[in-house]
Parts: structure tokens; C-alpha cells; sequence
């Protein structure tokens, strides 16, 4: 007769089987259909994102500094300056000979919504 333990360990070893095939077949949870970023003028699809981790981290900045719950919309003056940044970065890379990214927001800023821009005076 067979020993129970055995019946009991090949039933676990069996619905683990199942188990672990239910998981390979479950269908790949539905994405959220990503919608195309529309009102873009300095960034591009490819690298914007990289752009908005960039300014949080280079400002020390949060997505709703500049953004509306609807981040296309240009309604904070946040948003328009940092657009000119992007800009301005860019442009100041493209000058380096090897065109690399030298320099980039957390340069001026340092963590900063407000660089300094000079020394603090000496008492
Ligand atoms: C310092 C300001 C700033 C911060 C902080 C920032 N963004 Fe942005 N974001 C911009 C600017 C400027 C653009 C437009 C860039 C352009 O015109 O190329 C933009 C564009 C976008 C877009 C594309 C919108 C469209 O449809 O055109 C998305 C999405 C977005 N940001 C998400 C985020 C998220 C999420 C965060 C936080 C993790 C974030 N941003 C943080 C300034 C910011
Ligand atoms: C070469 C230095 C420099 C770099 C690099 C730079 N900034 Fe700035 N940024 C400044 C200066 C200087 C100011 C203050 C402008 C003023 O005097 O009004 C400023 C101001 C801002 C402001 C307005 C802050 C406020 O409180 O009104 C935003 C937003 C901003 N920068 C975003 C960015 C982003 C995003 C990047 C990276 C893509 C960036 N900056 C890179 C120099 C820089």
C-alpha cells in the first residue's frame, strides 16, 4: 500500500505543477493604453521622461510644480520656464565638441527650484 505521506507530497507537487501553469497561462495584465505625449516642443517621445526625472531630481522639483492633472496643458509658469531650460541645456551641450551631456539641470541648480547664482556676500 502506498504511504500516505507520499499520496499527501505527491498531491502538493501536483497542484504546485498546476499552479505554477496557471501562472505561465494567465494572461499579461491589460496596459493602460499609453496615450502619446501631444504638446511636446522641446523634448520628444523618447526622451522626455528622462527629461521630467531629470528636473525632479536636478530641482528637487514634483510633477505638480509644473504640471495639471492633464500634463500638456501650459497653464503654470513653471512649466514654461523649465520648457526654455530644457531648451537652453540642450543647446548648451550641442556646443561641446563631442555633443555628450555635460551639462544638465542639477549643474545650476543643484536640487534648487532657484540657483545661486553668486556667492553669498560676506557679512
Ligand atoms: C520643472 C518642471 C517639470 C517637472 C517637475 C515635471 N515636468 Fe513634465 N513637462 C515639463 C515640460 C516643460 C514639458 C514639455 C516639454 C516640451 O515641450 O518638450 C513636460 C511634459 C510632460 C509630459 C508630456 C505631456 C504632453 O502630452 O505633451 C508628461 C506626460 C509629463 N511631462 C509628465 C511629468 C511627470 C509624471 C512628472 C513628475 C514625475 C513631471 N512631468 C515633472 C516640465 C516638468
Ligand atoms: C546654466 C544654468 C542652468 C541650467 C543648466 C538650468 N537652469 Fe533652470 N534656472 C537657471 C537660473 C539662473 C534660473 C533663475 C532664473 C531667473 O533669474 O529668473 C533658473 C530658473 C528655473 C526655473 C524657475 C524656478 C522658479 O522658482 O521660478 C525652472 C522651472 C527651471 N529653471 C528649470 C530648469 C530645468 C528643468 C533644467 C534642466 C533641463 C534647468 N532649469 C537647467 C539656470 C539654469
Amino acid at each position: 500500500m502506498r504511504n500516505p505521506l507520499i499520496a499527501v507530497l505527491t498531491i502538493s507537487a501536483a497542484s504546485l505543477l498546476l499552479g505554477a501553469s496557471l501562472l505561465a497561462q494567465a494572461p499579461a495584465a491589460p496596459k493602460k493604453a499609453a496615450t502619446p505625449p501631444k504638446n511636446l516642443k522641446v523634448l520628444t517621445a523618447e526622451n522626455y521622461r528622462a527629461g521630467m526625472k531629470a528636473a525632479e531630481v536636478g530641482l528637487g522639483a514634483k510633477c505638480v510644480d509644473c504640471h495639471e492633472e492633464d500634463r500638456s496643458v501650459d497653464t503654470k509658469e513653471m512649466k514654461v520656464t523649465a520648457r526654455m531650460m530644457f531648451a537652453m541645456v540642450e543647446n548648451i551641450n550641442k556646443a561641446f565638441a563631442d555633443s555628450k551631456e555635460h551639462v544638465t539641470c542639477y549643474t545650476c541648480h543643484r536640487g534648487a527650484m532657484m540657483p545661486v547664482s553668486a556667492p553669498a556676500a560676506k557679512e
